[in-house]
């Protein structure tokens, strides 16, 4: 009994610590974002849409985009994000239609094409789902500065297996260049007021 005390307590350490690591890392670069370095976020990309067409940024030319990273299976948090910039959108009114938000997988084992397309519209008619291969993924991350592995909690047979990945919104104007970040957690209400202050200008 001491013992399975024991391995709960060293389990919930290794969680806390690996949760301050991501915490940590996305304060950094919220630090980073927001304090200038803006060119060095965003950039080329090529990847897959959620009807199995391959893009690239320059397809998103004149539109602002709204982007996030995460993944279909993610059980809470990419769904709550997700909402947040629909139901952003839905306040915006006609404005909104010059802006297109993407979800961008980090997790293209398991989001096929056909898995993206039913999962997008769950959330907003325009929104456009991009997977790719590994290294497409891995490249569109790098140039976005996102944080994403497979969770150390799942085991390695385990297909059911969670991913750690940083959360921000991000939107770009309409030539792909970076605009600002959205901290996971921000309203709709606010997500809709700074995207309609950012496109008027
Ligand atoms: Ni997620």
């Amino acid at each position: 009994m001491k013992a399975r005390i024991f391995r709960i307590a060293i389990a919930s350490v290794v969680g806390l610590v690996i949760a301050a690591g991501i915490a940590w890392w996305q304060v950094r670069n919220a630090e980073q974002m927001t304090t200038g370095g803006t060119a060095a976020i965003g950039g080329p990309f090529q990847l897959v849409d959620h009807t199995g067409r391959t893009v690239t940024e320059a397809d998103f030319r004149g539109r602002h985009m709204l982007i996030y990273f995460g993944y279909t299976y993610c059980p809470d948090v990419c769904p709550t994000e997700l909402a947040a910039m629909s139901a952003a959108l839905d306040r915006m009114g006609a404005a909104a239609e010059r802006v297109q938000p993407l979800f961008i997988s980090v997790d293209p084992q398991r989001d096929t094409v056909a898995h993206l397309s039913d999962y997008v519209g769950l959330f907003h008619p325009r929104m456009v789902g991009l997977t790719g291969t590994p290294e497409q993924v891995r490249d569109v991350a790098r140039a976005y500065r996102v944080y994403y592995a497979r969770s150390p909690g799942s085991a390695p047979d385990d297909e059911h297996y969670l991913m750690d990945h940083s959360s921000f919104i991000y939107l770009m104007d309409a030539d792909g260049r970076f605009v600002q970040v959205f901290p996971a957690g921000a309203s709709p209400e606010t997500i809709a007021e700074q995207i309609t202050a950012r496109i008027q200008g």
